[in-house]
């Protein structure tokens, strides 16, 4: 794990691997930004146009490495591109910095410790830079031959330019450490092997992690599932030789705090079931489970952060496999909510198990519930791979978190949940099926959520399936493999919540 201090020294007597300075497209080429002054002294004032010369321009994802001159302690100094220069007076955009700081951390995989010398004007933008930078920071290599020189992530950001006695920039260091180690632990989880992260393997997980965080986890196993009835999260399980669990986590502040449940889709590994999944539609399928490893980080960040706010997190984890045992297309399941699913599309799995937990954290009568699910191929066709979709039974909450999102620099966009969908669901022989009309199908798995959620309550569901894994090379902050998508929105929205700016 890489370590964060913030630094006492000032940049030209860091003893560092590196200096990291912002470039930023001026009017009239590139421009440095500010946090960079006494590197650009020892350039004697020149480095914009050294950089101009070795054709930096100060466009987003932009390296230059550049060997350091005499009066600095570091050996070299990296010039990372912030995009646009602000206007005067005007301060950097803190996603920009996140970005910048993750794409420095990544070309400094295989050092030791780091200088990040990057434009502070407040504690906000010093807290971006390092999210960005210990995200950036993040490789996975559980399964690959350590004997091989395989570069490790750089050790420690050290960030300049902060005032490390001061304790708004001690509580934002804290925060960001927390917050980037949790995202880093639902990448790991993403990241993992189907055949090693069954659902017992993330119960298992999830309760050494209560015992060391001091959250409460309770788990069912398929005994406790069929003694509950819980039909939707059986009936996806049953084909697997790897059966269901259904976790909840709570870290509970004070009890008259308010509560937030948060509910997390976690299918370990989609197959699509009897109705089987072709080849190129299951290489990656191993991530339809971020729904709710980005659950687990976000209760476990809000236990670390001592949050005023009590979080109730539920992992409906299940294997969907074609087998013997398999539900079949046709088959009618009896949910924990009492109403019967016709299940017409065995690979429309993610909306039964989210069913019964939304029923059963329903019960509780928390606040608000929010779930996140890698629920459907229609939401990635709509809005791409980096933005996820927000729907909700309540205008001002889907704002709200679409805001929040937008704050803590993670794409989504508001979606409707238009009624007329609904008789497309109309099942001859169940109280619903578990599909719809083609047109629309994130809109059709949204309303079909929408029909387990207790009467009253105020609910969101976002669905992550374009962002929760990246497939292309990495840029800014984001590996290949698992993100952590809304990990930093449900964060946010707990501490908004804990501060009564919400409901
Ligand atoms: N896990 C998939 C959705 C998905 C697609 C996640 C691409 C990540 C990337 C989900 O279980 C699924 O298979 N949905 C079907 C629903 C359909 C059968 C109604 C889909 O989207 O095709
Ligand atoms: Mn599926
Ligand atoms: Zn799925």
């Amino acid at each position: 794990m890489t370590a964060l201090t913030l630094s006492t020294a000032g940049a030209a007597t860091l003893r560092a691997d590196a200096l990291v300075v912002g470039v930023a497209k001026g009017a009239k080429g590139p421009v440095v930004a500010p946090g960079a002054e006494a590197v650009d002294k020892a350039f004697d004032g020149k480095l914009a146009s050294v950089l101009e010369t070795l054709g930096a321009v100060g466009g987003e994802g932009e390296i230059t490495k550049l060997p350091a001159p005499s009066g600095l302690k570091a050996p070299v100094v990296i010039a990372v591109g912030l995009g646009s220069a602000p206007e005067q007076d005007q301060a950097y955009d803190a996603e920009a910095l996140r970005r910048a700081a993750g794409t420095a951390a990544r070309a400094l995989a295989g050092s030791k410790k780091a200088g990040f010398a990057l434009p502070i004007e407040a504690v906000e933008d010093a807290e971006a830079i390092a999210e960005g930078a210990l995200l950036g920071a993040y490789a996975f290599t559980a399964y690959q031959d350590k004997g091989k020189d395989a570069k490790k992530p750089l050790a420690e950001v050290a960030l300049l330019g902060t005032k490390p006695r001061d304790k708004a920039f001690k509580a934002a260091a804290e925060r960001a450490l927390a917050l980037t180690e949790e995202i880093n632990r639902a990448r790991d989880l993403i990241n993992m092997p189907p055949n090693d992260l069954t659902p017992e393997a993330f119960a298992a997980v999830a309760t050494a992690a209560g015992k060391e965080h001091g959250i409460k986890v309770q788990v069912l196993d398929e005994k406790a599932l069929a003694k509950g009835g819980f039909g939707g999260i059986l009936g996806v399980g049953q084909g697997s030789q790897n059966p269901p669990r259904l976790v909840r986590l709570s870290y509970t502040h004070a009890k008259d705090a308010k509560t937030l449940a948060l509910v997390g889709k976690g299918i370990t590994y989609d197959s699509g079931g009897i109705s089987l999944k072709p080849a190129g539609h299951n290489e990656t399928m191993k991530c339809d489970m971020s729904g709710a490893a980005a659950v687990f980080a976000a209760v476990v960040a809000a236990a670390r952060l001592g949050l005023s706010v009590n979080v109730t997190g539920w992992l409906a984890l299940a294997e969907n496999m074609p087998s013997g045992s398999a539900t079949r297309p046709g088959d009618v399941l009896r949910m924990y909510s009492g109403k019967t699913v016709e299940v017409l599309n065995t690979d429309a799995e993610g909306r039964l198990v989210l069913a019964d937990a939304l029923t059963k954290a329903s019960e509780e009568n928390p606040d608000a519930i929010v779930d996140v699910a890698t629920l459907t191929g229609a939401m990635v066709l709509a809005l791409g791979s980096r933005t996820f979709a927000v729907m909700a039974n309540d205008d001002a909450f889907r704002t709200s978190i679409h805001e929040i999102a937008d704050e803590v620099g993670e794409a989504s966009w508001p979606m409707p949940l238009p009624a007329d969908l609904r008789k497309g669901m109309d099942s001859p022989t169940a109280d619903i099926a578990n599909m719809g009309e083609r047109m629309g199908g994130g809109l059709v798995a949204g309303l079909f959520l929408k029909e387990f959620v207790g009467e009253g309550i105020t609910w969101a569901h976002l669905d992550i399936a374009g962002p929760a894994f990246h497939e292309g090379a990495p840029y800014g902050y984001t590996p290949k493999g698992g993100t952590g998508s809304a990990v930093r929105t449900l964060v946010k929205l707990a501490e908004r919540t804990a501060g009564g700016e919400l409901g």
